[in-house]
């Protein structure tokens, strides 16, 4: 399996450099549409430049006091504006001048905040935007093979990118998946390795839906069923691997984990079968999804972008109700907070197994399984939506909590190019920031 990278030279990239140089990449002029980017003087400095062009040769006292009366008016202007167009002290939060006007406002990413778990060593992935690029320009037309169309409760294309994409760069010996459905995720994992062994733990067989035509078995996968073997955890993975596959070295296997579980237990008992590699789909964010998520647990008070206040007068109380008018899984401040303004987790509680348990946990707990989490991760990678909402037509994740898109709105061009615009859009509409982990012991049982 390639090493990770461990680059911590790579400075996080500036999305319009980004864009241009991808642009170059792939054939564009590497301009940033400019239409939709440029500033527009605005009408207060169109209005000053025309009033001093007239007065200012013949009346300097005339201009003296028109030039008052402006920064008079700007003050006044400003002083009634609503909240949302001050500066934010809690977010970063910007207008981008734009010719889409309030959709632009509305799709703008991250400005709710990213919360992102950090790792031991501030490792990061060797992967780069160019990489993802070339990678979904190959993987377009193989998404445009698949046999479930319409994976309903399942894989949109973001997520399917997203484990294709990462299994072919990481090229594991072994695969295993928990949660398969009707087994779309499992012929990801094939298309990513043609010969590589899979393991799927399920509740069901893809066979049982078979006479729908709707469902992917695949031949080189060893398919426990849970009632058969138990979760995965009660499964013995030094004889099932070491025995049946040969496998001694633990680093060379990933596992894909889309079963809904608690991602603080599955990533303990990943840790102690000591598997290094792990996904998750369903990284669902604060207050959304049926279960305890990497991202829910990295989201704190004291990490970037994360933490929340739970009073309806606050800046973030008025973004988030009228986000919630635009994305389905926006969610409002009273979504947010439960009893006692407890935010972590779903309104205080981790749950899990599909809601079927929910526990409360004092933010103290909240607090210690962060620090948990984060003591055994050498890489935390977030995988980015595929392209902006305005390309991709979806409604669902909002964007003021997601990473900036592989593709950004306004990239038509580059959205065609690499065939996304021959996708349905219902496609696009699962992403749930799924997540890279590379896990060891924490440095301090080393
Ligand atoms: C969202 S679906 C998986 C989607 C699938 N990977 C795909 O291709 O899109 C979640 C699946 O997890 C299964 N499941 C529930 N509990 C599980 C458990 N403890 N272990 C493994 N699978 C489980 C459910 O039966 C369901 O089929």
């Amino acid at each position: 399996m390639v090493e990770i990278g461990l680059s911590a030279r790579r400075a996080p990239w500036s999305p319009r450099a980004r864009a241009a140089g991808v642009a170059a990449a792939f054939g564009g002029s590497g301009d940033v549409d400019e239409s939709k980017t440029r500033k527009h003087a605005s009408f207060a400095a169109r209005l000053a430049k025309n009033v001093t062009g007239m007065v200012a040769p013949t009346r300097p006292c005339l201009l003296a006091g028109f030039l008052f009366l402006l920064v008079l008016l700007v003050a006044v202007f400003i002083y009634l504006s609503p909240p949302r167009f001050r500066a934010s002290p809690s977010f970063e939060f910007s207008l981008v001048d734009s010719v889409d006007g309030l959709d632009s406002i509305a799709s703008e990413f991250g400005i709710l905040g990213v919360p992102r778990c950090s790792s031991k060593h501030e490792k990061i992935v060797e992967w780069t935007s160019m990489d993802l690029l070339k990678g979904l320009e190959e993987f377009v037309p193989i998404y445009e093979t698949r046999p479930i169309e319409n994976n309903k409760d399942g894989m949109g294309f973001d997520h399917s990118f997203g484990l294709w994409f990462m299994t072919r760069w990481l090229k594991p010996d072994l695969m295993i998946e928990s949660g398969v459905f009707t087994g779309h995720s499992t012929w990801v994992l094939r298309q990513a390795m043609p010969n590589a062994p899979i393991i799927s733990i399920l509740r069901q067989h893809p066979e049982d839906y078979l006479g729908e035509g709707l469902a992917y078995v695949d031949k080189n996968s060893t398919y426990f069923p849970l009632m058969d073997f138990g979760d995965f955890e009660n499964l013995n993975w030094e004889i099932l691997i070491m025995e049946k596959h040969g496998i001694s070295d633990f680093s060379q296997v990933l596992v894909f984990f889309n079963d809904h579980q608690s991602h603080l237990k599955r990533l303990k008992q990943a840790l102690k079968a000591g598997f290094q590699h792990i996904i998750f789909d369903n990284n669902y964010d604060t207050g959304t999804g049926d279960h305890y998520s990497l991202r829910q647990i990295c989201d704190q008070y004291y990490t970037r972008g994360g933490g929340h206040f739970c009073m309806k007068d606050d800046d973030e109380a008025r973004i988030r109700e009228r986000r919630k008018s635009l994305w389905e899984k926006a969610v409002g401040i009273d979504e947010l907070c439960g009893m006692n303004n407890a935010w972590w987790g779903i309104r205080g509680h981790m749950n899990d197994n599909f809601n079927l348990s929910s526990e409360y946990i004092s933010y103290f707990e909240h607090a210690q399984n962060h620090r948990f989490a984060e003591s055994v991760l050498d890489v935390y990678w977030e995988l980015p939506p595929v392209a902006g909402p305005s390309l991709t037509h979806q409604t669902r994740y909002d964007p003021a909590r997601a990473p900036n898109p592989i593709i950004e709105d306004g990239r038509f061009d580059l959205f065609q190019r690499l065939g996304l615009t021959r996708l349905e859009a219902s496609v696009f509409n699962r992403y749930t920031q799924m997540v890279y982990l590379q896990i060891s012991a924490p440095d301090s049982d080393r």
